[in-house]
């Protein structure tokens, strides 16, 4: 009877209305022992989806995408992507081949071929004639605006390319980057990619302890950050956090470049750190990009795997660039010249990699990058921004639908959102109604809406509607792109039936596919190829309808997805368990209405350690280390101080029964625990009052 369990939710809801699409799913669960029961979950729901959109006449008859496409990338897959590739992307090389594949599981795309990045995504657009198009229309936060036309950017970009080579950043070296959305966190990397420097990009709202960790592993040799960056009405600096992550010890770094865009303080290293505006603002704005094999790493960016440490995601330039442009020229049907298109995402993301920073701009597209948060001033700013810069094209993530639609429909009511023409969904499955509402209230009952699966490994869009030609479903990604080959396999690795649930694999190479994680091949192999020799495993679960359409299930493996973001058990697991009154700790992701996913944490405490102070009080203290190792958004929502976990004899813990409990339902199938009594403890204990 000494058996309790305390429950202590964090009294706000941990940002709901973060703008970023990232992942979140319903129903994923874990591989606890061998039994995969996620594809299962949530399906019902799915299979009582029958309402359908059909392409509308008018619109498929302008549409850049056409069903031809299918059938010519069935018949030769390859001619279809060197002819995108030699249409999309300009080569200073031709390339002759188009996919090596000798050295699977890492491809090489037009190796024989070279090319440089910005050169792409700036220059040829000035080149071309188009310098005066606007390539950013950027809205700071408090209200500040900034117009950069494709030739400004070019300007810009070759000062700072000027400034990276003055610092000793040399082609191949990697450079950090933690910034605010702000028009520099995209010159930043175009000036990286222009001298063939690596960027890795960390989302600003990660803390100094991830970022130590992700200059270290990519052995950085620069650091590009702001002062700070606008957020929720405040500046919140940036700086610190660099400061602090050096001071780890991180003895590659030799400069940190800092853009001032708050004003606020910051502490100065001599010698070490380096004004933007000096740096960039001096030097010259002629400069040749340098030219790189096709194959020459683009970028790194980390993201949660099922261990702890992050993995550093590697693309390359060739492949990456003709997916990046051929998947936003056709999913989001880009018209060039007259089109205004927003993707709300941060660049600490890959959807901010390919959908703010490389497919937009290599497609020559004029484009909205916000700040800030979509209730700053006001819970209208995201539909002020629609109707102020008559934005045609907006993609985004269905946590920031699911918040919007609570907040009610009569704020973006009272906007004019009649600019709108196509809608994206990016990060997680969509639930039907959010679908729904998004098209009804977002798109006035017009828009095609496209939702589109993809991950940071996979660099571009994969399976998605085409819009003009596919009849889309509310909640279904629908069908691989053409030149895509994605199906759904059982757990003998067949292909499912129609009407079957299974895991998503990707069974051709495509050009953006990731080429490995940074420094560890071996973990590129085990990670993605080991599960169906010769196939990628993307860890989603996912079904195929009777007309053989994919619907995503979420995650099968220990990733959570909270208001987009991609995080790790095992990570916030050992967060917790490196504070010093917590013994143990199991972590799960629980069905959260707004938030896809939240976090859930269940602690043993250490005897002696927690025994004059309150559960709340523990409670705070561990939410605030979790933010100081991870970040904010790792924080648990809810955490239960437990007496015992629930394991398996061979010592794994059952996130399985910890879900069930954490969603209140029924504790499932609890009879491969060593102990079986484990789960009536922690359930008798919940249900008894604290
Ligand atoms: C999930 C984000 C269902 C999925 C681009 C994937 C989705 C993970 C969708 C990748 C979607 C992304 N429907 N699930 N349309 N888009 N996901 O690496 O679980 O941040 O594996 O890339 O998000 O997240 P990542």
């Amino acid at each position: 009877e000494v058996f309790s369990v305390t429950q202590v939710d964090e009294p706000t809801h941990p940002e709901p209305s973060d703008p970023s699409p990232r992942t979140a799913p319903t129903g994923a669960a874990s591989h606890d022992g061998a039994s995969a029961d996620a594809p299962s979950a949530g399906l019902a729901n799915l299979l009582t989806e029958d309402r359908r959109f059909p392409p509308d006449p008018d619109f498929a008859a302008q549409a850049n995408a056409h069903p031809e496409l299918y059938a010519w990338a069935n018949a030769d897959r390859l001619d279809f992507w060197r002819d995108q590739a030699r249409d999309l992307v300009s080569w200073s090389t031709p390339f002759e081949e188009v996919l090596d594949w000798s050295g699977a599981p890492v491809a090489r795309w037009f190796a024989d071929g070279r090319l440089n990045a910005t050169y792409n995504a700036v220059d040829r657009h000035v080149e071309a004639g188009n310098g005066d198009r606007v390539a950013l229309h950027f809205e700071g936060e408090p209200g500040d605006t900034r117009t950069v036309t494709y030739a400004d950017l070019q300007r810009e970009v070759s000062q700072a390319a000027n400034a990276l080579l003055a610092l000793g950043v040399e082609t191949g070296d990697r450079v950090a980057i933690y910034m605010p959305l702000i028009p520099e966190a995209v010159v930043a990397m175009l000036a990286c990619a222009r001298i063939g420097a690596p960027h890795s990009v960390v989302f600003g709202g990660f803390s100094a302890e991830a970022l130590h960790s992700r200059i270290e592993d990519a052995q950085a040799k620069l650091v590009i950050t702001a002062d700070g960056g606008y957020r929720k009405g405040a500046a919140s600096a940036l700086k610190p956090a660099v400061d602090d992550a050096l001071a780890k010890g991180s003895a590659s770094v030799e400069h940190v470049l800092v853009v001032r865009r708050t004003g606020q303080d910051v502490a100065w290293t001599e010698g070490r750190d380096v004004w933007w505006h000096e740096a960039v603002g001096s030097a010259s704005a002629e400069h040749t990009p340098v030219d790189v094999e096709a194959e020459h790493p683009l970028f790194i960016l980390y993201t949660s795997g099922t261990t702890g440490k992050p993995k550093g995601i590697f693309h390359t330039t060739g492949g990456y660039l003709t997916q990046a442009a051929y998947t936003h020229l056709n999913v989001f049907d880009l018209k060039p010249e007259q089109d205004v298109y927003w993707c709300t995402a941060d660049i600490g993301w890959v959807t901010g990699h390919t959908y703010v920073v490389y497919g937009p701009l290599v497609n020559g597209a004029t484009q909205v990058i916000y700040e800030g948060t979509p209730d700053t001033p006001d819970r209208g700013r995201w539909w002020d921004i629609v109707e102020k810069y008559k934005v045609s094209i907006l993609y985004t993530a269905p946590t920031a639908i699911r918040t919007c639609m609570k907040w009610g429909d009569a704020i973006p009511g009272a906007r004019d959102l009649s600019s709108l023409r196509v809608l994206g969904s990016v990060g997680e499955p969509i639930n039907p109604e959010a679908w729904m509402w998004y098209r009804r209230v977002i798109g006035g009952d017009r828009t095609p809406i496209v939702d589109t699966w993809w991950q940071t490994e996979t660099g571009a869009i994969m399976i998605s509607p085409l819009p003009g030609c596919t009849t889309t479903k509310p909640g279904s990604a629908q069908v691989p792109l053409p030149g895509i080959s994605a199906d759904v396999f059982d757990d003998a690795a067949e292909p499912v039936p129609n009407g079957s649930g299974g895991y998503l694999v990707l069974t051709e190479p495509w050009p953006a596919m990731l080429r490995g994680i940074w420094g560890d091949p071996e973990r590129y192999r085990d990670t993605y190829w080991s599960r169906f020799p010769g196939v990628y495993f993307a860890g989603d679960g996912a079904k195929k309808d009777d007309d053989g359409d994919i619907w995503l299930l979420g995650r099968v493996d220990d990733v959570m997805n909270v208001s987009g973001h991609r995080l790790s058990t095992t990570e916030i697991e050992s967060a917790l368990v490196s504070h010093p009154t917590v013994a143990e700790a199991a972590v799960v992701g629980a069905a959260d209405d707004t938030t896809g996913q939240a976090v859930v944490a269940f602690v043993i405490l250490r005897g002696d350690a927690a025994q004059d102070r309150s559960a709340e009080e523990v409670a705070t203290e561990l939410r605030a280390h979790v933010a100081k190792e991870i970040g904010p958004i790792a924080k648990p929502r809810t955490i239960l101080v437990v007496q015992e976990l629930p394991k398996t004899r061979s010592g794994k813990i059952m996130r399985r029964l910890l879900r069930d409990v954490a969603e209140h339902r029924t504790v499932g199938d609890a009879t491969t625990l060593a102990d079986a009594s484990v789960m009536d403890l922690i359930t008798a204990g919940l249900s008894t009052p604290p």
